[in-house]
């Protein structure tokens, strides 16, 4: 998972950490990187909108920050790597700073907890995801000199009722978190541990919080969740004990489909993406969905980790090659024209070449439009780590990863090359990286889409652009009148 969908790239979690800011009045300055996944950028939001309650505005200017913060990701060593380098460096910031305040927050601070405080002393403050809300307690108790932690995960918390503070640059397209946590138990995956039980947001917040987001100007949402399809509302019950719910709350449950139609019926403009699917979990209701309101996109984050059944069944995924692969062939009969990107891990234990060619023939079945591709890194305290033993020599992983990369990239050419000639609608989100003479934005199919300026468009627009040429990653077009 990525802070956004950039391409067809490996996700470097280097590459990841970005300084939200805002302006504010706050006497108090509030620095805060995020690392990882959308869902943490979306939680550093809700940090921001309790903590501007105890008077902290954010900056985007390390030198004149009281509190530094962390917003960390576990999902594979490399991404801690590069959180322990960073708390390095703030520590010695520190050196000549006393009275800064470091803190880590997110899924590292669930994961290694106290020993950040007690064994590396690298920090004055560790928060897990769940327990946001205490901040500003904790935060006072740092004033006073101690050391701070709270990771306990919660059953019920979902932040319905924090109205999030857009840290983004983009004030175009936002992310509304709908569900926290993830019951699926992949068996490489951290995840269960460090975000706790699933659990599923009001829908009343989330509709609330999407109309509010229409009336500032915003003109996308992305819903989030670890899982967005086991999306459950009965009344504030964990899933795992719907089966249990009275009648009336049966009835009236609110799934995933029906959540996509409530929100794409309330704000018909809006474009409505979501992050991320499972497999096990998509319902024909979602694709209908997608299929019945213009205003969704089409396009599915539908990672499937690999193509081998004998692997999935390792990974505890849920479903075999075939059912995935009648899952695609569904997508593509219900959405026509719908793009699809995945995840994939090279080098699970026990991975042979012929697993790998699995992977390989399942991604010319497919033909996504883009992915994200990882090594397997293993992960203390998961099945797989405590079952299986990491048997696949790194040089072996690394030379998966680079042949999936090479299809994928391979793919998306293709997939983009498609587009030539034809009109897209785009959404127009801000400059061109590399010239403020063009506009960026992304087709329903959340292709990037470069173009150049004429003079009356400004970000916020959808307007029609012809597509002339492309990249792997980009179409290059000409805006149409
Ligand atoms: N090793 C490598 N990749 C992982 N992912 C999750 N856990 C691991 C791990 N232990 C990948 C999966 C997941 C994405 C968010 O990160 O592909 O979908
Ligand atoms: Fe991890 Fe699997 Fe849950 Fe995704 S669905 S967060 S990979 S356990």
């Amino acid at each position: 998972m990525s802070g956004y969908h950039t391409g067809n790239k490996v996700i470097d979690e280097t590459k990841q950490g970005e300084a939200l800011v805002i302006d504010g009045v706050g006497s108090r300055k509030l620095y805060i990187e995020s690392y990882g996944c959308q869902m943490n950028f979306a939680d550093s939001e809700v940090v921001a909108s309790i903590l501007s309650e105890s008077g902290y505005s954010t900056t985007r200017n390390m030198d004149e920050a009281d509190l530094v913060l962390l917003n960390t990701c576990s999902i594979r060593d490399k991404a801690e790597q590069t959180v322990r380098k960073r708390l390095k460096a703030f520590h010695q910031v520190k050196n000549q700073r006393p009275n800064l305040k470091i803190g880590v927050l997110g899924c590292m601070a669930e994961r290694v907890k106290d020993k950040l405080l007690d064994e590396e002393k690298l920090v004055d403050l560790v928060v897990g995801p769940d327990a946001y809300r205490d901040l500003p307690n904790l935060l006072e108790e740092v004033d006073s000199g101690r050391k701070a932690v709270n990771v306990i995960l919660s059953k019920e918390e979902t932040y319905a009722d924090v109205n999030p503070v857009r840290l983004g640059l983009n004030k175009v397209s936002a992310f509304v978190s709908i569900t926290r946590g993830c019951d699926n138990m992949c068996t490489f995956c951290v995840v269960p541990f460090t975000r706790g039980r699933e659990r599923s947001r009001n829908p009343q917040t989330i509709l609330e919080e999407c109309q509010q987001l229409w009336e500032n100007g915003y003109r996308e949402i992305t819903l989030l969740g670890q899982n967005v399809d086991s999306y459950l509302w009965y009344g504030g019950g964990l899933k795992k004990d719907f089966d249990k719910a009275s009648d009336l709350a049966k009835a009236s449950a609110v799934h995933f489909a029906d959540l996509l139609h409530m929100v794409a019926s309330a704000l018909p403009e809006m474009r409505i993406r979501f992050s991320t699917s499972n497999p096990q979990d998509m319902t024909d209701d979602v694709l209908h969905a997608i299929a019945k309101h213009p205003n969704i996109c089409n396009y599915i984050h539908l990672p499937v980790q690999s193509g081998s059944s004998r692997i999935l069944h390792d990974m505890n995924r849920g479903h075999t090659r075939e059912e995935y692969i009648g899952l695609i062939d569904r997508i593509r009969n219900i959405i026509p024209d719908c793009a699809i990107s995945h995840d994939m891990i090279t080098g699970f234990p026990g991975e042979t070449e012929e697993d790998h060619q699995d992977t390989l023939s399942l991604m010319d079945y497919v033909r996504y439009q883009f992915g994200y591709m990882f090594k397997y890194s293993e992960r203390p305290n998961t099945f797989a780590a405590r079952k299986f033993e990491d048997n696949v020599p790194d040089e072996i992983k690394t030379r998966r990863l680079t042949e999936i990369i090479e299809k994928q990239n391979a793919h998306s050419l293709e997939r983009n090359r498609e587009r030539i000639g034809l009109v897209e609608e785009v959404l127009i989100e801000g400059n061109s990286k590399r010239s403020d003479q063009h506009w960026f934005g992304r087709t329903s199919q959340n292709t990037v889409v470069v173009f150049a300026k004429t003079g009356d468009e400004s970000p916020g627009d959808l307007v029609h652009v012809r597509i002339d040429d492309c990249t792997s990653a980009t179409l290059l077009g000409t805006l149409q009148n």
